[in-house]
């Protein structure tokens, strides 16, 4: 990652809203948005693509030999390619999300991918990129400028997720408990870094979450980006 790269680093949960903020954070500042999750789906895609098992280690790292991923960085435009094939779409199914977990816990595969991203972040050769997903602030990004650990309480994360997905809350919470148990295993969810900032947004609207992310950027960066 070059020094003309400011890499702002968001971290944290499902629900926390971490996605729609740093998307945002992204149009509104100019800079690029680089949503680890989809290459994780990517992945995920591309080995169920060649009839292979996501939960066949062998053949996952086989098939990174082969994975050619691009991914788009503009907030309003994040066309995935793997192989020159537009998977935005198919990377988002039930089947592809659900063979994902397959890999979550592989180093070799979160070493690859990560790898991969950091490549991506220093190439954009744009003002700023806000990467986000899981262990980004801890793992992929370090000596980012900027990191972010944005939180919410399960209650705030389930009733955000179930008015998304049209659901009970009740359900929802089971299942965000669920996924923090399981991702628990190879993340530290909660637990943020010395240097960490945590935002939590249980109380925040979505204007006010953003606030709370560029309050923290304009802090850190100060005039490196010319604002
Ligand atoms: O954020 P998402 O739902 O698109 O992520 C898809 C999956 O990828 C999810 O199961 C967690 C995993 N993932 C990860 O382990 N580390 C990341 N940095 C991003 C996503």
């Amino acid at each position: 990652m070059t020094e003309q790269t400011p890499i702002i680093a968001i971290d944290g949960p499902a629900g926390s809203g971490k996605s729609s903020v740093s998307k945002e954070i992204a149009r509104r500042r100019g800079y690029g948005y680089l949503d680890t999750g989809a290459g994780y789906r990517a992945l995920s895609w591309h080995v169920l693509h060649r009839g292979a098992d996501t939960a066949d280690t062998d053949a996952v790292l086989t098939a990174l030999t082969s994975f050619d991923l691009r991914l788009g960085l503009e907030p309003d435009d994040r066309t995935v390619t793997v192989g020159g094939v537009d998977v935005t779409r198919d990377i988002r199914t039930p089947e592809v999300t659900a063979a994902i977990s397959g890999f979550t816990r592989v180093p070799e595969v979160r070493a690859y991918l990560n790898a991969i991203f950091r490549r991506l972040a220093g190439e954009s050769g744009l003002g700023g990129v806000v990467i986000e997903g899981r262990d980004i602030t801890s793992v992929v990004a370090p000596d980012a400028p900027v990191r972010i650990l944005m939180t919410a309480s399960p209650e705030v994360r389930a009733q955000r997720r179930g008015l998304e997905w049209g659901a009970d809350a009740a359900e929802v919470k089971e299942a965000i408990l669920r996924r923090d148990e399981s991702d628990s295993h190879v993340l530290e969810l909660a637990e943020a870094d010395p240097g960490v900032d945590v935002i939590d947004t249980s109380e925040l609207d979505f204007e006010q979450s953003i606030d709370a992310v560029l309050t923290v950027i304009d802090r850190e960066l100060g005039g490196r980006d010319g604002r």
